[in-house]
């Protein structure tokens, strides 16, 4: 199997890189990144030198390098894309350029070379935000910051792509991920890291916004499953139904970082901040998946791989980062 993973140095794309090179030894799988400030090759260190691994760099949108990469290939799976919605605040073009003339640019080539599957993975922040319930995948899309709304392009154009040429495109949607190797802007990884470095947290508006939080490595497998398992047309939200506050998060980061209540400091709310997301992922656990991994003890585990990889994120945050943390947080 010829698989073409995008934006594999990030967060989820590389995770998902190990797991299929460690699950199926008989894939080969291109990785296409552009190496943004969220790629970093050192997401895949320990895989560089696997033979069925190879790695280029190039940018979604160039015609020509996706053209050639795409050629010969069974899956494409779309990863890249700009992802952090307070940069998208601040930079809206980058993110339609890349989330949506990007994933236009893949979908051409996967047309043209009669791709077998082609895998957007898309978020669930495309339905934008509910007060009660759960969103579905029939539900319709009302995406409000330029990330989610970007998102929505590339998923709708992926979907127009399979109704009108018959690519055959399987779209997915998961809540919030949380785990090893995200970059320290998110929620998760920034309060982690600057509990680490005796710093606060800066919590937003009044704190009670809800997400609901999926362990990286269960979004992994799911996509595995979906990529195995998912027919053709198909949209599939990926959840785990572990919706909490901000403030719950916070808290819970606090405890087990042996801090108190003073590391915490409310600041000005993002524009347009989404209430609350929750989705409905029971179509995709009557296909047979489920999260494998408790919320409380895939937390732990997270907090213990940033404890124990400080160099990983000390890079980060002492480089390009730094000047954008100052900017909005300080
Ligand atoms: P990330 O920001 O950590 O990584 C994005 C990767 O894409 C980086 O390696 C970057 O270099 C690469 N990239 C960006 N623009 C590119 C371009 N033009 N050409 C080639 N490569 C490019 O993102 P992530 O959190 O790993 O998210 C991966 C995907 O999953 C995204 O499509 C995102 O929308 C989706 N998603 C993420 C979450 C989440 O909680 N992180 C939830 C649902 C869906
Ligand atoms: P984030 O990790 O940016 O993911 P998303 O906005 O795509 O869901 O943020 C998760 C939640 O945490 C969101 O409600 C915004 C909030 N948040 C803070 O309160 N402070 C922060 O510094 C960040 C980055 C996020």
């Amino acid at each position: 199997m010829q698989v073409l993973v995008t934006g594999g140095l990030g967060f989820i794309g590389s995770n998902f890189i190990r797991h299929i090179l460690g699950k199926y030894p008989q894939y080969n799988v291109t990785n296409l990144d552009k190496i943004t400030y969220a790629g970093n090759p050192e997401n895949l260190r320990d895989i560089e030198k696997n033979k069925n691994y190879s790695f280029v760099k190039g940018d979604i949108c160039d015609a020509k390098i996706v053209d050639k990469l795409v050629e010969g290939k069974d899956i494409v799976l779309n990863f890249a894309a700009e992802t952090h919605v307070d940069r998208s605040i601040d930079d809206p073009k980058r993110f339609i350029r890349t989330d949506v003339d990007g994933t236009h640019t893949l979908l051409e080539a996967s047309r043209k070379h009669n791709i077998k599957k082609f895998i957007q993975v898309s978020t669930d922040e495309v339905y934008g935000s509910i007060e009660k319930g759960s969103f579905t995948e029939e539900s319709a899309l009302q995406p409000n910051s330029p990330y989610s709304a970007s998102k929505a392009g590339g998923d709708l154009i992926a979907r127009s792509y399979n109704k009108t040429f018959g690519v055959p495109v399987i779209i997915t949607r998961s809540s919030n991920n949380f785990g090893q190797y995200q970059y320290p802007e998110k929620l998760l990884p920034l309060f982690i890291t600057n509990l680490l470095e005796g710093k606060k947290v800066p919590v937003y508006g009044d704190g009670l916004n809800v997400r609901d939080w999926l362990y990286v490595i269960d979004n992994c497998e799911a996509i595995d499953f979906i990529m195995h398992k998912g027919a053709i047309g198909e949209i599939y939200n990926i959840g785990a139904d572990n919706e909490k506050t901000n403030i719950e998060i916070t808290k819970l980061l606090l405890s087990e970082l042996g801090k108190d209540e003073s590391s915490i400091e409310y600041v000005k709310d993002r524009p347009g901040h989404d209430r609350r997301y929750s989705i409905n992922s029971s179509k995709l656990r009557k296909l047979g998946w489920r999260p494998r991994f408790k919320f409380e003890q895939a937390l732990k585990d997270t907090v213990k791989w940033y404890k124990n990889n400080q160099n990983w994120w000390k890079k980060i945050k002492s480089g390009e980062y730094k000047e954008y943390y100052r900017k909005h947080y300080y």
